[in-house]
């Protein structure tokens, strides 16, 4: 058995199933490239310190090359009792160079070179889930431009309450994912310290430069507490956080458009090719995309919630249970980013059954509040026009008709302020042309709407 990087101490070589056990290799190795590149950068800062030669930088620098080229070729051999990514790659660069590698790991620790690389990977992962979200958007809202003037039912508790434009509520869900983007861009903004020379959690008597490690890895500032720096996640609770909001409304997304796609909605027809059919049902036709949109956000909650009671316990510095933090963060991502871009393409895949939305909109009295407004503009307080609308709503039921049906008798009957121009407030068609208030279905504001996120997302 090889010797261990921290093995002078030992007199026995640890149990196989210890080794199997404790490895992160299987795992921690997606981290290999922002490993090296914190290698690199500590390194070249502890030659220019003085703490080693330019020679063995450079010696180190070309070990550290040819080692990723080996990675990325797929030639290079991880090795579970090397435990580690860090601990492969320091060995690796042993095993290829020599001595000068000895000297890498002056002034650090697995303990801040983990959550260095950990910080690099998150922020790389957050600009990739960024590009997500934008893409869905563009799909959300091109969905919106060829879908123009088509008014579907809009609904509270689901059941039938206003008519508003099918853009209207598309955009909802752009609106929300802008938020998405935000939150994840606060995050790496808050995320974006270096760990690195905080060492195991004391920091160094040598004198290493960490503002120059830093820089060199684009981070905003070296994190003034090592203490602080190795025993923290918060950068990861935060990151799971805003991923699970993420997911929650991709969750309703799917779950909207699998009651639409049912044959008792209808409005939406997903295209074949995103759809799946039963192995016993022949005439079945599934949205299964967007119910795994839906069944998948539990991971990624239930990755967060993993993080939280991972942490929950731990007095600081740092402790191995740390180890754990890695492999929900990988899943969470992935998931994420697979769920927007499924959604995308279901965009990208959809139509919406005109004839069948046109069918129910009549249904439900979707213009019964635009009457009360009507009755607001002839001077009647709201409390009291409520009440005179549901009494013709009442009537409609009794009668099995529309309120645009009632004659103006019957009408005059309920309440003497209605008037012959009470027609033009009536029906779904002309109830939805009045909304003008600011973000309102009005279709003046949806085509303000749909313009703003156009020039936004460079769309035309
Ligand atoms: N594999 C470890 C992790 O992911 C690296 C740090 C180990 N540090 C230690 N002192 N054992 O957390």
């Amino acid at each position: 058995k090889e010797a261990k990087l921290w093995g002078g101490r030992f007199e026995e070589s640890v149990t196989d199933s210890v080794e199997k056990f404790t490895e992160s290799i299987s795992f921690d190795k997606a981290l290999f490239k922002h490993d090296i590149m914190g290698s690199r950068a500590h390194a070249t800062m502890l030659a220019h310190q003085g703490l080693m030669s330019d020679d063995d930088r450079d010696s180190i620098l070309q070990g550290l090359d040819e080692i990723q080229r080996c990675i990325e070729a797929g030639e290079f051999v991880w090795r579970a009792d090397r435990e580690d990514v860090h601990m492969n790659i320091e060995a690796a660069l042993t095993d290829l160079i020599g001595e000068p590698a000895r000297k890498l790991h002056t002034a650090r620790s697995r303990n801040d070179q983990v959550c260095t690389d950990f910080r690099l990977w998150c922020r790389d992962a957050i600009d990739h889930i960024l590009e997500a979200i934008k893409h869905l958007q563009v799909a959300l809202v091109s969905l919106a431009m060829k879908n123009e003037g088509l008014i579907v039912p809009g609904y509270t508790h689901l059941q039938r309450a206003q008519p508003v434009f099918l853009q209207h509520l598309l955009l909802a869900y752009v609106e929300q994912l802008e938020r998405d983007a935000g939150r994840l861009t606060d995050c790496r903004a808050r995320l974006n310290f270096c760990p690195l020379g905080a060492c195991a959690l004391a920091g160094t008597g040598l004198p290493i430069d960490r503002f120059m490690t830093s820089d060199a890895l684009g981070f905003t500032a070296p994190l003034r507490n090592s203490i602080d720096a190795v025993s923290d996640r918060d950068f990861v609770l935060e990151f799971l956080s805003s991923n699970s909001i993420t997911a929650i409304h991709l969750s309703r997304l799917g779950e909207e458009w699998v009651l639409w796609a049912s044959e008792e909605f209808g409005f939406l027809i997903p295209s074949d090719s995103v759809s799946t059919g039963s192995s016993i049902m022949p005439q079945k036709k599934n949205p299964d995309p967007m119910e795994l949109v839906r069944g998948k956000s539990a991971r990624v909650v239930g990755n967060l919630v993993t993080l939280l009671v991972l942490c929950k316990g731990l007095p600081h510095a740092y402790n191995r249970d740390l180890q754990e933090d890695k492999e929900p963060v990988f899943d969470s991502v992935k998931t994420i980013v697979g769920m927007l871009e499924v959604c995308a393409e279901f965009a990208q895949n959809v139509s919406f059954n005109r004839d069948k939305i046109q069918k129910a909109l009549p249904a439900g009295h979707l213009d019964a509040t635009t009457l009360a407004d009507y009755l607001v503009k002839k001077g009647v307080p709201f409390r009291t026009s409520h009440d005179i609308v549901g009494r013709s709503v009442a009537l409609c039921l009794l009668k099995n008709c529309q309120l645009q049906n009632l004659s103006l008798d019957e009408l005059r009957s309920i309440s003497p302020h209605f008037g012959e121009d009470v027609y033009e407030y009536l029906s779904v068609e002309n109830a939805v042309t009045k909304f003008c208030s600011y973000g309102s279905t009005g279709s003046e504001c949806v085509t303000a709407q749909l313009d703003y996120w156009a020039a936004l997302l460079h769309i035309d």
